[in-house]
């Protein structure tokens, strides 16, 4: 009997954890797919592919010449782009598909959040009078820091930052989640962090500085998702294998 084939668009450890649970299966075919961002890949449960498709004809194209039956969104909520595509291109071909995307972060009482719309926002929220700032969004996009040399960063990556910054008081840090509250509050006693700037993440491997911002009483300046991609979407890794029976029940699978 033919295997049933599901794509999974990764990077996050959802993906990861789903991919995990779905290997289990001997009826499931599973291919993980990576954007190839990081220059050291955690190992993974099943077969990886890296690279991107070529936008949302290119990943349309790529389902359907090698007949997968479901794909699965389980991308970082900030890779809006390739969110985008993938709903384009089960739009264009029509296949059985979801998002798993976590739930937001919500401020709690101590939290001292102040919420923008993207980093460059967020490095102007610091003003003009010298802040330490815990730059916790990713090598990527560390660069719009440049702009505001009076505060001191402690940037963390996965990866280094190169070009490094341009920035007379900054600080590395290379780690990758899970975080531990206890780490954290280490990290940012160490470097007298007043000032995180973080995504709206969700999830926990990553809300741990979060916690410890609440408990040292520093600012958190907090960038908010942007609407998300129209595809039907779960929340966590077991609703996720849930509504994966359901699309692949003989009877959805025969339209009924
Ligand atoms: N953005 C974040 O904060 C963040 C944080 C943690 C992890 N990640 C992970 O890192 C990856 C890249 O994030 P991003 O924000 O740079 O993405 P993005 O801006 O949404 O995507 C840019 C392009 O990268 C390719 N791509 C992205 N994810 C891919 C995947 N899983 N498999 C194959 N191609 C992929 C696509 O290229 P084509 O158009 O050529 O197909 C896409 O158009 C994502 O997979 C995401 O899950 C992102």
């Amino acid at each position: 009997m033919d295997k049933t084939r599901i794509l999974i668009l990764g990077g996050t450890g959802e993906a990861r954890r789903l991919a995990a649970e779905l290997a289990r299966r001997d009826d499931l075919e599973i291919l993980l797919s990576f954007a190839g961002r990081t220059e050291t890949p955690a190992p993974q449960p099943v077969p990886v592919r890296i690279g991107g498709f070529g936008g949302a004809e290119g990943l349309a194209d790529f389902l359907m010449a090698a007949r997968y039956d479901l794909l699965v969104d389980a991308t970082h909520p900030f890779a809006e782009r390739i969110s985008a595509n993938a709903a384009a291109a089960v739009e264009r071909s029509g296949i059985a598909a979801i998002a798993l995307v976590r739930p937001e972060w919500v401020p709690e009482p101590g939290d001292h959040w102040h919420t923008v719309a993207d980093i460059p926002s967020a490095i102007a929220a610091l003003g003009p009078a010298p802040r330490r700032v815990f730059l916790a969004t990713g090598r990527q996009s560390a660069y719009h820091a440049e702009v505001a040399p009076q505060h001191f960063y402690l940037v963390r990556s996965v990866d280094p930052v190169d070009p490094p910054l341009t920035l007379a008081d900054v600080e590395y840090v290379l780690d990758r989640g899970p975080f531990t509250l206890e780490g954290e509050i280490e990290l940012m006693r160490k470097h007298r962090i007043d000032t995180i700037i973080t995504k709206n993440s969700g999830g926990s491997a990553a809300y741990a500085k979060i916690e410890a911002g609440r408990l040292l009483g520093a600012k958190c300046i907090v960038i908010a998702r942007a609407p998300a991609a129209a595809m039907r979407s779960v929340e966590t890794v077991e609703a996720a294998l849930e509504a994966i029976d359901h699309l692949l029940s003989p009877a959805m699978k025969r339209g009924v």
